[in-house]
């Protein structure tokens, strides 16, 4: 069953705003998802029938998916995989971890999920609100990653512009940054997007378990052993006595994957340039494209939304 997209849901879809060329956004329940994904989204909100042993990766986009999606996959998988013959040295992240509306409903289209071996690994960029209800009811686990404000931008912005065809010129920072800032952006409010996930984080703290970029990238091991816990598959001792953990965070170091032959050709199924996954990978690059005062409304309107709540980053440089 096809559902015919956007029409049927005038009522709830707004303006669509062109300014984050190449993704028209559209704004559905108060967030901004990119309307060509719009059949997409829908249909998995609406038919995806989560398991207990489900496992979501969920990221604001452009805060670290990539890696994410090489831990998680790693440690999940450990016993099966071994590090020699792994499917990352011949896989992209991102083909191993369908991305769960845009990848498997596509059109609209109801896939057969039912045989995938358990526990699933799938991920996704929307907001705690708009989840398939079955993803709450089914109690199952969230993996939520967010990276400070800033390079989230500045990253978002320049991934952007490389979708760009070669007749259209860039889209200017200013013009990106006024977006971001009101919110519109991918999967946005950018702050909302976050604090769905705070609070559910806070309120079950078992089932969703809230990383960010800054801290993970100070920690890796720290953050490995945190994500076997969470996961029900803590590192046994056997594994902490011969290094596992420290060779899982070099295996899937931004250096080895970006490293990776896979990763420098090809493209995923949506478009994306394998090698555009793989930029800097680190924290404070926004200092070198955001001026004086773009740093100072972007703190200041992060500190507003999100101090209250007990959120805050470690963004380098100030
Ligand atoms: C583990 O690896 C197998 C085979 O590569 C794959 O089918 C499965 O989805 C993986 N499981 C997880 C949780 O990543």
């Amino acid at each position: 069953m096809a559902m015919s997209c956007v029409p049927e849901h005038n009522e709830t879809l707004s303006i669509v705003e062109k300014g984050w060329k190449p993704f028209e956004l559209s704004q559905y329940q108060g967030f901004w998802l990119p309307l060509k994904y719009f059949s997409e989204t829908m249909a998995c909100r609406e038919h995806f029938e989560s398991s207990k042993d489900d496992v979501i990766l969920i990221t604001t986009p452009k805060s670290g998916t990539t890696w994410l999606k090489a831990l998680s996959f790693t440690v999940l998988n450990r016993t099966r995989h071994d590090l020699n013959n792994h499917p990352l040295l011949t896989r992209n992240p991102h083909e191993l971890v369908p991305w769960l509306d845009l990848d498997l409903y596509v059109d609209g289209k109801i896939p057969d999920l039912t045989n995938l071996p358990s526990p699933r690994l799938f991920f996704m960029h929307l907001p705690y609100e708009l989840l398939p209800t079955s993803i709450i009811e089914s109690n199952c686990r969230i993996i939520y990653l967010c990276r400070n404000p800033k390079d989230t931008f500045v990253s978002l912005w320049l991934f952007l512009n490389k979708y760009l065809s070669e007749d259209e010129a860039p889209v200017p920072v200013e013009e990106a940054f006024e977006l971001f800032h009101r919110g519109i952006s991918l999967y946005g409010p950018f702050w909302e997007h976050l604090l769905g996930y705070w609070k559910a984080s806070l309120e079950r703290p078992e089932r969703v378990l809230f990383i960010k970029y800054e801290e993970l990238k100070e920690d890796p091991a720290f953050h490995l052993r945190r994500l076997a816990d969470f996961l029900g598959c803590p590192f046994s001792d056997e594994e902490e006595r011969e290094g596992l953990v420290e060779k899982i965070e070099r295996f899937c170091s931004f250096e080895s994957l970006k490293s990776l032959e896979v990763n420098k050709i090809g493209s995923t199924r949506l478009g994306g340039e394998n090698k555009n996954f793989f930029r800097r990978g680190v924290v404070g690059d926004w200092e070198n494209h955001l001026t004086e005062e773009m740093i100072e409304k972007l703190d200041k309107l992060t500190q507003q939304k999100l101090e209250g709540f007990g959120l805050t980053f470690k963004d380098a440089k100030k």
